[in-house]
């Protein structure tokens, strides 16, 4: 029997997983995020074997130093951000995520976000509830046909794929993708044609929508410079990373009407928002919540169980990251 520290409720289908092998679990009874010093005292405390960590914990080298038998960190989430990677290869420590469970759900939320844009549906809701709806108008909150536009993916992973997939095949719309390299799922699955860089996708596209992970090299992928570069009709849609746009660039872009309109459910500094970015009309935001299913969250949670479980078997965990 090994120890199990959760970091905070998660949905009980792994817990019950956990606890089915014979393991004890200890979840953090706080409601809400634990501060470094809580985490790290919490590990020093409890001494577990295993951590079950969110990617609102931030895991490094003194993380892993609280809790030195614990040697497998599996993070509820398919980002893993958060987590030191190099730092917990050094220790020995096997960092896992869940990848796969989420795509459908961060994509059908992708599209309707992208839906959601094009067909201005939040300020149309926001007007009627105001009691400003005095009458049909020929002219009133119009908002734009998807058919046919272009919707630039860039990050041709799982979930840019599936997103790619429903906008071809459901709203016909042309994708163009930039990726590392060409891939060819998404060029089978949705016709879509490979661009060299991310600039000939922002000058192309009518809709924007972004799922690379964050790394160094995507930090800030989209600045001021390419926002500019953008149709001042388009609209961006942000579902992976904060951090990879600039989010005061693009309250600048917004305001400015640089670009015409976007919806994002990542900010750079959760939960914080960059100042001025909540009083804009032209844009949606919505609470880090595009893979916030019944389903999913189960799904993720009996992911992050069964990567440990294999662990204390002795075995390699099915979703261990490239370490
Ligand atoms: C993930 O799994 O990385 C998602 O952002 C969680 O919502």
């Amino acid at each position: 029997m090994a120890k199990v520290y959760v970091t905070r409720h998660i949905p009980e289908s792994g817990i019950t997983k956990l606890k089915d092998a014979g393991h004890e679990v200890i979840i953090s009874d706080k409601d809400g995020v634990l501060t470094r010093e809580e985490l790290v005292a919490a590990l020093q405390e409890h001494d577990p074997e295993a951590v079950l960590c969110l990617l609102t914990d931030m895991i490094d080298a003194e993380v892993y130093d609280a809790a030195p038998n614990a040697k497998i960190f599996a993070n509820y989430a398919v980002g893993y951000n958060n987590i030191d990677v190099p730092a917990a290869t050094e220790k020995g420590v096997t960092i896992t995520n869940t990848p796969g469970v989420l795509t459908d759900t961060v994509a059908e939320f992708a599209m309707s976000m992208i839906c959601a844009v094009a067909k201005r549906i939040p300020e149309a809701d926001n007007f009627t509830r105001r009691g400003k709806y005095e009458g049909w108008g020929p002219m009133l909150l119009l908002g734009s046909d998807l058919k046919g536009k272009t919707l630039g993916i860039l990050g041709a992973g799982r979930i840019g794929t599936r997103v790619a997939e429903i906008a071809h095949n459901g709203f016909g719309m042309n994708v163009v993708y930039y990726d590392i390299k060409q891939n060819e799922f998404i060029e089978k699955g949705a016709e879509a044609t490979f661009k060299a860089t991310p600039e000939e996708v922002l000058r192309e596209a009518d809709i924007v929508s972004v799922h690379v992970p964050l790394l160094d090299s995507t930090h800030h992928l989209i600045n001021a410079e390419r926002l500019a570069m953008m149709k001042p009709t388009a609209s961006l849609v942000n579902t992976s990373r904060g951090p990879v746009i600039d989010e005061n660039a693009l309250v600048d872009a917004l305001k400015n009407k640089i670009i015409r309109s976007a919806a994002i459910d990542v900010y750079e500094n959760e939960p914080a928002l960059a100042p001025g970015l909540a009083e804009l009309s032209n844009v949606i935001i919505t609470p880090h919540v595009a893979s916030a299913t019944e389903e999913t969250r189960g799904k993720m949670s009996e992911i992050a169980a069964k990567n440990i479980l294999a662990h204390l078997r002795g075995e390699t965990p099915p979703n261990k990251v490239e370490q």
